[in-house]
This record gives C-alpha cells, structure tokens and sequence, in this order.
C-alpha cells in the first residue's frame, strides 16, 4: 500500500482526504513538482525545489518548508515506499478556506501533499522504440512558467494526442513549437540540438536543463532558440523530455517521418550521457 504525506502526517495513500473547501479542488489554485527518484536517491532536488519556490512566488503564496525540510519529507516518503526508482508528486495549494471566494483569504493554512509512485525499469526498451506526436494550438494561458495544477488545458491536449494514437501532443502557438503538453521540446538539425528558450510561454523544465548541461559538458552544439512549427518537418530528430519520460525521441509528427523514422545518432549519445548521469545519481555521486 502506497503511503502519502498530508499536512504533516504520513498515512496510507488511500486515507489521505483534503476538504471540499480546499482552493486546490475550488479553483486550482496550487503548484506541484515531479521528482524522479534513482536508486532510492532524490534527482536534481535542488532544481526542483528552486522550480517550487519559483511557482509558490508566482501564486503569491508563501513556501510553508525550507529546503532542509522538504528534503527530511521527501527522504522519508521515498522509503516508505517501494522501489529504489520512483516518481514523487509534490502538490501545495493555497489551503482549506472558510467560504469559496475567488479572492484569497485573509488567513490560511496551504495544503501539503505528496505521494510516490513505483516507475518501471522497462522505460528503457520503451524509449528505443521512440514516440509519436502530434501538433495541436497552445490553448493554454500565458504564465506557462508556473507549474500549476491547473491543468484542464493540458489534459484535454494530451487526450487528443492519445485519441490520435499518438503520445503527446507539440503545442503551436504563433506559429512557432513551444514544447509538449507535458514535456519539454528539442529538435536537431544538422548536429545542432535546439530547444526553445525560457519564458513565460513554457515550463523551465529540470530534465531540459540537464540535456543542456551535458551537451555543454560533451562539447555537443546546442543553441536555445525559438522552433518554427515549420521547422519540425525539417529536423533530423525531435526529442520530448520531462521527469517521467526522461528523453523520448519522437519518430513520427502527424503523418510524416522524422529523419529516417527511427531514434536519431545525436539521441543515442545523449541517452548513454543520461544515463550515466543518473547512474552517478544512484551511487549517490551526482544530486
Ligand atoms: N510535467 N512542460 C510541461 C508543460 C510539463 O508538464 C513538464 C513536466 C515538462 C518537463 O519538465 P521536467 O523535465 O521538469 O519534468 C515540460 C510533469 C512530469 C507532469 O506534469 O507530470
């Protein structure tokens, strides 16, 4: 049985309740964290804990724990649970008010929750067969940077993704590739690895930082640039990144091959790179 933290305490997943009045189940209004777990050992904690601090702040909403805090939870929730690989969701909303209103209360409490999940050993194997994509319009709002669990947008876009037998869906907005409905966007062209550069209009992903840093690291070119949706067609590979995917090479866009229609050379570096990477993070090596 999967155990969660709520407001202090740790219990069985499936008792864990919060209150109807909760501004997260009213409005929305609340962020949230992925954080990969290697070998028992918390990836890149402090990116995502600086990500959090980032997201409470653009809610206006105080952080409740220090960084020394988080990490004594976190450490706890992951070995109460099973499996040396997991995934940990971390959501705070803005509390329990006394009556729904859209303007925030005057005094309250946030709602702390977190809860891993076991992730399969098999991703691997499933990223050597790479992705399908799909393009669909950014209908989302203009504060993309925010990791809020407001989510509808996204939901509604990967549904489509997956309704078009496809695993994710490429957000288009002005013309231009943004990232994924739940994942960050990289396209090569020519040995250049390109991704779009932060900004409101996307989340600062921690698993695009580390592509970056390692191709930095390996003298691999790499340039942050804005993509014209054109520009996909023209690519040699496409990859989607984010905590639970790691990095997926995408071997069909709509209708049409990418490169040769199967994972890409410069995919195949970054993976071993990756890989060593968070094989570093299990001895405990790497944060
Ligand atoms: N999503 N962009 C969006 C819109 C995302 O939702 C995510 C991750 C990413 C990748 O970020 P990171 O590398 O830090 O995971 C980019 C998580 C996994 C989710 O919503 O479950």
């Amino acid at each position: 049985m999967a155990t969660a933290y709520l407001n202090g305490t740790f219990l069985p997943l499936a008792e864990a309740t919060v209150p109807v009045l909760d501004r997260g189940f009213l409005f929305g209004d609340g962020v949230y964290e992925v954080i990969p777990v290697y070998g028992g050992r918390l990836f890149r904690l402090a990116h995502h804990l600086k990500r959090l601090k980032n997201s409470l702040a653009g809610l206006r909403m105080p952080n409740p724990m220090s960084d020394a805090e988080w990490e004594t939870m976190l450490a706890e929730l992951v070995a109460r649970n099973d499996g040396p690989d997991q995934a940990v969701y971390l959501q705070v909303t803005r509390g329990v008010a006394a009556k729904r209103d859209h303007a925030f209360p005057e005094v309250v409490r946030p709602t702390v929750f977190g809860m891993s999940n076991e992730v399969s050993v098999n991703r691997d194997t499933a990223a050597e067969q790479g992705i399908k994509a799909i393009t669909l319009d950014d209908i989302r709002w203009s504060l993309c940077n925010i990791k809020a669990i407001t989510l509808l947008p996204n939901v509604l876009l990967r549904q489509q993704a997956i309704e078009a037998d496809t695993a994710e869906a490429i957000l288009i907005n002005n013309d231009l590739a943004i990232e994924g409905a739940a994942s960050n966007l990289f396209t090569v062209r020519n040995g250049l690895l390109i991704t779009p550069p932060n900004s409101n209009a996307l989340l600062p992903g921690i698993t695009r930082d580390l592509v970056l840093e390692l191709a930095a690291n390996h003298g691999i070119p790499f340039r942050e640039a804005d993509i014209p949706a054109t520009d996909l067609y023209r690519s040699d590979e496409i990859w989607l990144t984010s905590s639970t995917r790691e990095i997926s090479p995408v071997i069909q866009l709509n209708s049409t091959s990418v490169g040769e229609g199967k994972p890409g050379p410069l995919w195949h570096r970054m993976i071993v790179l990756y890989r060593e990477y968070t094989d570093a993070v299990r001895r405990g090596e790497a944060g």
